[in-house]
């Protein structure tokens, strides 16, 4: 086998055996293939798709370029996976939620780049947070908590940590094939039983449409059932932040008040319905209005907020209910109306620009700013009503995230419906 006729089959539109499939995933771990002919693999793959049987392959060679997780006793193992978007602190909330009905939820997770925020940032806004678990720390942890939240190990789907950085940098990020094999790989490599997707779609989020963000779902469900895995997914909406908090001390508080049993009404329902689907999927409940109750009693009872505590201690982190914020500011609207569009792009970017999200893995980030969204779309908003508290380290840094919000945001002289949140597939 050559990987240049691999290739070239892939560029004519050809469907790919799972052993070629296989030759050019190995053969790029062991380093016979080199990035150029991978890059060039890649590219065909984006330009050509991927038949589902293909996809499937691609996701078996990548998660078996590594290892599994092994399970050490029967209780159900769950997870959730997003695609991305602001604001988004749903994991913090679902796995000590979920980890109060006798399932496990082994969350492997991953650090803000761009404007996506990260649950591991998130988390490390408390004190002491230790992210970096080997297997049988994480083992433990399922073991007494029901939950753990961390780092992807080295040893997990190796292949497509590899592929990820050559596709970062040579255009290849957007195939459904390759988000499909990337994102389930690693999540089949923690040996789940049900897995939910919340795939995002709008102006904050990697799929900008709603009918990708469909194509992505199925493609997403029928990888995870054809490995055994009971997988759903769920769509919903990314063209304003996720409640009203961004920023990571910011969104951990926030995640707080949701696990008292309050906290805005969107992040409460996101995480609701997700975690509906998944018991139901492992076969805790029957159907999912069964779960949404038992589910709010765990909220409203403080079961799930003391798995949080327990969590985060076992992790390490000193629990702190209001975290500390960066001094605020408030930014008020300049005349009234309706608001009718966020530019969440701009918004995520303003974010990284007071420090708080990062453009390189490496760049560190300040825990303490971010942005409260006091408006939503379809809000009526009186002159000189607040819009937006920032949370910066200087005036400048406030000014300037001021001037950019207003740039975000574009308001109508009529009334504008709000945005549904979920959409069935
Ligand atoms: N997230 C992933 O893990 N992989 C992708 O390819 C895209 C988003």
């Amino acid at each position: 086998m050559f990987a240049t006729s691999i290739i070239a089959k892939k560029r004519d539109s050809q469907r790919l055996t799972g052993e070629e499939i296989r030759f050019m995933v190995e053969g790029f771990v062991a380093g016979a293939i080199p990035d150029y002919q991978m890059s060039a693999w890649a590219m065909a793959i984006v330009c050509r798709g991927m038949e589902v049987d293909e996809i499937a392959a691609l996701t078996d060679a990548m998660l078996t370029s590594g290892v599994r997780m092994g399970r050490t006793h029967d209780r159900p193992r769950v997870d959730k996976h997003s695609t991305g978007g602001l604001g988004d602190k749903v994991s913090l909330v679902l796995a000590p939620l979920l980890a109060c009905f006798d399932v496990d939820v082994p969350m492997l997770s991953g650090r803000g780049l761009g404007i996506t925020g990260g649950t591991l940032d998130k988390l490390e806004a408390y004190s002491g947070f230790n992210c970096h678990l080997s297997q049988p720390q994480i083992d433990r942890q399922l073991d007494r908590i029901g939950c753990v939240i961390a780092g992807t190990t080295a040893d997990i789907a190796p292949a497509d940590r590899r592929l990820y950085a050559l596709r970062d940098v040579t255009g290849t990020v957007p195939s459904i094939a390759l988000i499909t094999s990337s994102i389930m790989s690693k999540k089949l490599a923690a040996s789940l039983d049900a897995l939910v997707l919340d795939v995002k779609f709008g102006s904050a989020a990697f799929m900008r449409d709603l009918n990708q963000a469909r194509q992505l779902a199925d493609s997403l469900c029928a990888t995870g059932q054809r490995f055994g895995v009971a997988t759903r997914a769920v769509l919903s909406d990314m063209n304003q932040p996720l409640g009203r908090m961004v920023g990571n001390a910011c969104e951990a508080n926030e995640a707080v008040q949701v696990l008292q049993g309050a906290g805005p009404a969107d992040v409460r329902e996101l995480t609701l319905h997700l975690s509906a689907e998944l018991l139901v999927a492992a076969g805790k409940f029957a159907d999912c209005e069964l779960a949404r109750l038992a589910l709010v009693e765990a909220l409203t009872s403080g079961r799930a907020l003391a798995r949080y505590q327990a969590m985060i201690a076992a992790q390490g982190g000193q629990f702190n209910p209001q975290l500390e914020l960066a001094p605020s500011s408030t930014l008020t609207a300049p005349s009234g109306g309706w608001l009718q569009q966020v530019d969440g792009q701009q918004i995520g970017q303003t974010v990284i620009g007071l420090g708080g999200g990062r453009m390189r893995l490496e760049q560190p980030i300040d825990h303490t700013v971010g942005l409260e969204m006091m408006v939503r779309i379809g809000d009526r908003i009186e002159s000189q009503q607040p819009l937006v508290r920032i949370f910066a380290r200087s005036p400048q840094a406030a000014e300037r995230a001021a001037t950019e919000i207003l740039a975000a945001l574009t308001m109508a002289e009529k009334p504008v419906a709000p945005l549904p949140l979920i959409h069935s597939l």
